[in-house]
């Protein structure tokens, strides 16, 4: 990856596709990123589902880095709610991943949820044959434990993992780090900006995926975002290229995953830069001192994390 800031394209999937007039404004907004220097864009095949990866297909014509995933589950054309990483599922994913994408390989290939029904080599056994056959450059996992990272790596070569991380959500730190740098993996860190509420933007919602936002845990929160917006206008920057700026102060292997559907934000937050060591510290000390409210996800989304994973509870606090 070459993009520090990677485009994350979950918001921009249309659901009413193909006649969404958001659909041929997305495209415009995709090219411009694309015209801004972002190159790499992260995607799944669930994102509509399927049409997620034709957005970015007519979108990009094969230009960029695409980030894609397997492994949740679609009969006919609808998300069943269950994973599954079976072998011949992975390889008709791919199929259909390389379709819609217009491109004969996939640049990076994620598990998007470890499968406990499938043993992870047979997993990365299924990736290796298709890095092979050159159906697929990179290989990766998402929210997955050390120990399954390692298991897949011993299987096929990892190059990424995905995983949720920011400057509220650092149990990553204590996990699924110290094992990517041992073995020189990079690290998509996603919801950088806490699904918008440390940009500034989100609103309370008690049906979001994130307890955070709902309502009580939202007005709870406040006096830290306001604390972290003190410093993004003492800084000159906005809060989202605070946030981007802390992760990408964490190490030169990191590459914050910014969802974003508007070209403005998403040039403004391609130009976060590394925070300096003073900043750092001074984020660090806002966050110890106003202690996240709610989880990460709510426990029907932690259900579907692998086993052995952290699940952070949320203080947002270094573990
Ligand atoms: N592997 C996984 O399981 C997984 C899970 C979740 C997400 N992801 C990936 O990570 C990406 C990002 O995650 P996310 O969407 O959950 O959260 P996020 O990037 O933390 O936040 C996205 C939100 O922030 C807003 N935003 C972006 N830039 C802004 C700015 N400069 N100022 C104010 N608001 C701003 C966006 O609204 P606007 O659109 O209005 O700008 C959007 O509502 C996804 O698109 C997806 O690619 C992966």
């Amino acid at each position: 990856m070459t993009s520090r800031v990677v485009l994350g394209c979950t918001s921009m999937t249309p659901h009413s596709y193909p006649d969404s007039p958001r659909r041929a404004e997305m495209v415009d907004v995709l090219r411009g990123a694309l015209a801004a220097g972002v190159d790499t864009f992260d995607t799944s095949e669930i994102q509509g589902p399927f049409t997620g990866e034709e957005l970015l297909g007519e979108a990009l014509g094969g230009r960029g880095t695409v980030v894609t995933k397997f492994g949740w589950e679609i009969e006919d054309g609808t998300p069943t709610g269950r994973l599954n990483s079976r072998p011949e599922v992975i390889r008709a994913s791919a199929e259909g991943s390389l379709r819609r994408l217009g491109r004969d390989q996939l640049d990076v290939y994620l598990q998007h949820r470890v499968d406990p029904q499938v043993p992870i080599e047979e997993v990365a056994g299924t990736i290796g044959e298709l890095i092979q056959e050159g159906k697929v450059a990179r290989f990766g996992l998402c929210e997955a434990a050390p120990d399954t990272i390692r298991r897949a790596h011993a299987e096929c070569p990892l190059s990424v993992i995905q995983h949720e991380y920011s400057l509220w959500t650092r149990g990553p730190e204590a996990t699924v780090l110290p094992v990517a740098r041992e073995l020189g993996l990079d690290v998509m860190a996603y919801s950088p900006l806490g699904k918008g509420f440390l940009a500034g933007s989100a609103q309370p919602n008690d049906d979001s995926s994130s307890p955070r936002l709902h309502a009580e845990n939202f007005a709870a929160n406040q006096q830290l975002a306001q604390a972290l917006f003190a410093l993004a206008e003492e800084w000159g920057m906005t809060s989202a290229q605070l946030a981007l700026g802390w992760l990408l102060a964490q190490g030169a292997d990191i590459y914050p995953v910014a969802g974003s559907t508007n070209l403005e934000r998403i040039r403004a937050n391609a130009a976060a830069q590394p925070l300096g060591p003073a900043q750092v510290e001074a984020v660090d000390a806002a966050v110890a001192a106003h202690p996240v409210a709610g989880a990460r996800y709510t426990d029907k989304h932690l259900s579907f994390m692998d086993a052995g994973l952290e699940t952070d509870s949320g203080t947002g606090q270094k573990p």
